[in-house]
């Protein structure tokens, strides 16, 4: 007998059309089974073609949720002056009984969604509950999925945009005024974005060496950071700042460390899995500080494909491939 695999498309998984909402609770499902300890997850390996750029291998088991496999996503800043996408790659599952793969997918929109999830469930823990503002600073895909999954949780009534490039960030507010009903807002300077908004999402390029934008004082005491380009948009200045830094995997942020990143970011207090587990206290007063330092991990990926793939199942996507 042949078996056979789903290959979906990219087109493929964003016609699954999986809702925000659904995908935040995907992933802080798949952190309370890190947190009982039911996840295997070892820190990714990678090749580094040139100095910016990764592919790296991020394998999970998610026993409950019956997840099992990798993703293999490459990333290179230099991209977009291509013309190509800078995040891209391939999500593999395994059957959790037989081991035989099952099915292959674009993982360009998972990556996007579910880190903006984690976002959302480490500000769940970290930001104040009457956040009303947001400051998004570099409007690419990350910046969209981000603001989707915070507006998801949050009340927002206000949302100022910043990007390095005035046409792309333009491009951002009306697309998310209209997706969102609130007023979004471009500005040409880091600073405006930052000072008066009680969320913070930094996603710009990821640079082991950065020069970073964000300086002490900037961030407004109560607010909430989430760093989803590493320490690459904070001065070491703005970092000490903060009363709780936490990150996502405590094992991969050392393994991140020892391969030369985060040299001067303080040591995160806690993860998300000792935050969502409530091993950790989250936020204690409301004018404390603070910041979300999350890597993204092969979990978050595990925990979404599974129902990218049985919704694409159900609805006829992709196409079967012989295995
Ligand atoms: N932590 C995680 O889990 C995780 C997951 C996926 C991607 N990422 C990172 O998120 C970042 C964004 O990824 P993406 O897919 O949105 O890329 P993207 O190319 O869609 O967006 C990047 C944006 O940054 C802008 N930009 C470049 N330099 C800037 C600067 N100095 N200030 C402001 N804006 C600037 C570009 O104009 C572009 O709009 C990357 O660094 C990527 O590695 C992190």
């Amino acid at each position: 007998m042949h078996h056979q695999l789903l290959y979906l498309s990219r087109a493929d998984v964003e016609a699954v059309g999986l809702d925000m909402a659904t995908v935040i609770s995907l992933v802080e499902e798949g952190f309370r089974e890190k947190a009982a300890s039911r996840v295997e997850m070892p820190p990714k390996p990678g090749v580094h073609p040139s100095p910016d750029a990764f592919i790296h291998a991020m394998p999970a088991y998610i026993g409950r949720m019956k997840a099992a496999g990798v993703k293999w996503v490459g990333g290179n800043p230099a991209n977009s002056a291509r013309g190509l996408p800078y995040i891209s790659g391939l999500i593999i599952l395994n059957d959790v009984e037989t081991c035989l793969p099952y099915a292959v997918m674009d993982c360009t929109w998972i990556t996007g969604y579910r880190t903006g999830a984690a976002t959302a469930v480490s500000a769940k823990y970290l930001a104040r509950p009457d956040s009303r503002s947001a400051g998004i600073l570099a409007c690419g895909f990350q910046g969209r999925t981000n603001l989707l999954a915070l507006a998801s949780v949050f009340r927002l009534e206000r949302v100022v945009a910043y990007d390095i490039d005035a046409g792309v960030r333009d491009r951002f507010a009306a697309e998310m005024s209209a997706a969102l009903g609130i007023r979004v807002q471009a500005v040409n300077d880091p600073r405006a974005a930052v000072v008066s908004s009680d969320l913070v999402v930094t996603s710009g390029p990821l640079l082991k060496h950065p020069q970073p934008t964000i300086e002490a004082g900037w961030l407004a005491p109560g607010a909430f950071a989430s760093a989803v380009d590493f320490d690459s948009y904070w001065t070491p200045e703005a970092l000490a700042q903060f009363d709780r830094l936490a990150t996502d995997d405590h094992a991969q942020f050392h393994y991140y460390r020892r391969m030369g990143y985060f040299q001067r970011t303080p040591d995160p207090y806690a993860d998300l899995g000792e935050l969502v587990g409530h091993a950790k206290p989250g936020r204690q007063r409301p004018d404390e500080r603070t910041m979300a330092m999350n890597l993204g991990l092969a979990l978050d990926d595990m925990a979404v494909a599974p129902e990218v793939y049985r919704r694409a199942v159900a609805r006829g996507l992709g196409t079967w491939l012989s295995l």
